[in-house]
């Protein structure tokens, strides 16, 4: 019995030793030291033997058993070794490779006049305001003093998307909702940028759907002098300081008086050119007093209160500042286009 369990350790020690894979030496495990294993069936036989044969039989079943546990899990840990060195030789990572460049999106030039005109009337204390590009008939026009039928009606080609629901053709509804809002009280002091949807055809100078800045500002005792002095100081931060401005009568139906601003000619400084049309002015706003009828209707009081409005086109601003001359060119977002505005 001792020449067998001698003979099995080394055969089995011999195996362990050749063995390639990880799945071999767990059948072979299983084979030698299983419950149905080599040495458990030697182990079985002892009771064959004499007392006197029965400890050092035992003594060296433990031995081989040991010797075996050795091997197979010295031989356990090397493939371990080998497999993880593997995967570290094959996975390495080249921290000096320089990083694969992401391209970096750049402002819309948009986005970018609409952030300066914010920052500007937010310099003066006026909140930014926002309201529903669907918009109601309501709001877009009958709380601004244009009831059905009304012919102003027709100065603005709409969409409608049923009798009382359409694409707003102008941001001045904000007007009425930011009042309602306010419940009456003052000092109101509110821009509102957004778009805007109109039945044109598009052209180098229209478009179905472009950006409006609203203003709205209501309080006790405003006058026509606020309005030309807020956009006067509007005018010197957006254009530089030695702008002139310059308020032409008009006709709208929430304000009145009403004025249309023009901006002395950046590029000819009033002497006349190409862009102002030899005018040497430049037409850049919408504006007025509001009228007393809008007032009521949002829930002012016109006896106590009064205010001032104006709406500007901020793809028209742009292109006077950027010297864009098609205003499609803003929405077909060709990066080349857009990446010019990156610069400084
Ligand atoms: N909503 C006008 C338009 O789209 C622009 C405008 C004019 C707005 C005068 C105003 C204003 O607030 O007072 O043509």
């Amino acid at each position: 019995m001792q020449t067998r369990l001698h003979e099995m350790k080394e055969s089995a020690l011999g195996q362990i030793s050749q063995v390639t894979e990880s799945s071999q030496l767990q059948d072979l495990r299983v084979k030698y030291l299983g419950k149905k294993g080599e040495l458990t069936e030697l182990l079985r036989g002892m009771g064959s033997l004499s007392p006197e044969e029965r400890p050092v039989v035992g003594q060296l079943v433990n031995e081989v058993r040991e010797a075996l546990e050795a091997a197979f899990s010295g031989k356990q840990q090397a493939f371990e070794q080998a497999e993880l060195s593997a995967k570290l030789s094959s996975q390495t990572v080249d921290v000096t490779l320089p990083g694969r460049p992401v391209p970096a999106g750049t402002m819309h030039p948009l986005s970018r006049i609409i952030e300066e005109i914010e920052d500007i009337f937010i310099g003066l204390g006026f909140e930014v305001a926002e309201g529903p590009e669907l918009e109601t008939d309501h709001f877009n026009f009958e709380m601004l003093n244009l009831p059905k039928g009304h012919p102003a009606r027709d100065m603005q080609d709409t969409f409608y998307v049923t009798d009382e629901l359409l694409m707003r053709t102008q941001t001045s509804p904000v007007q009425a909702r930011t009042m309602l809002k306010k419940e009456g009280k003052t000092p109101l002091k509110m821009i509102c940028p957004g778009k805007v949807y109109r039945r044109d055809d598009d052209d180098a100078t229209h478009s179905h759907q472009f950006t409006q800045i609203e203003g709205l500002v209501i309080d006790k005792k405003i006058g026509m002098s606020d309005l030309k002095g807020t956009l006067l100081t509007f005018a010197r931060q957006m254009f530089g300081e030695n702008q002139q401005i310059r308020l032409r009568p008009s006709f709208f139906p929430f304000t009145e008086p009403s004025a249309e601003v023009d901006l002395q000619c950046f590029n000819c400084g009033g002497d006349g050119c190409r862009v102002c049309k030899q005018t040497g002015w430049i037409e850049i706003l919408g504006s007025g007093m509001v009228h007393p009828r809008v007032l009521e209707m949002a829930g002012y009081n016109p006896e106590e209160v009064s205010g001032f409005a104006f709406g500007m086109g901020v793809e028209r601003i742009a292109m006077l500042k950027y010297g864009v001359e098609d205003i499609r060119h803003f929405y077909t977002n060709d990066v080349r286009f857009l990446r010019q505005f990156n610069r400084g």
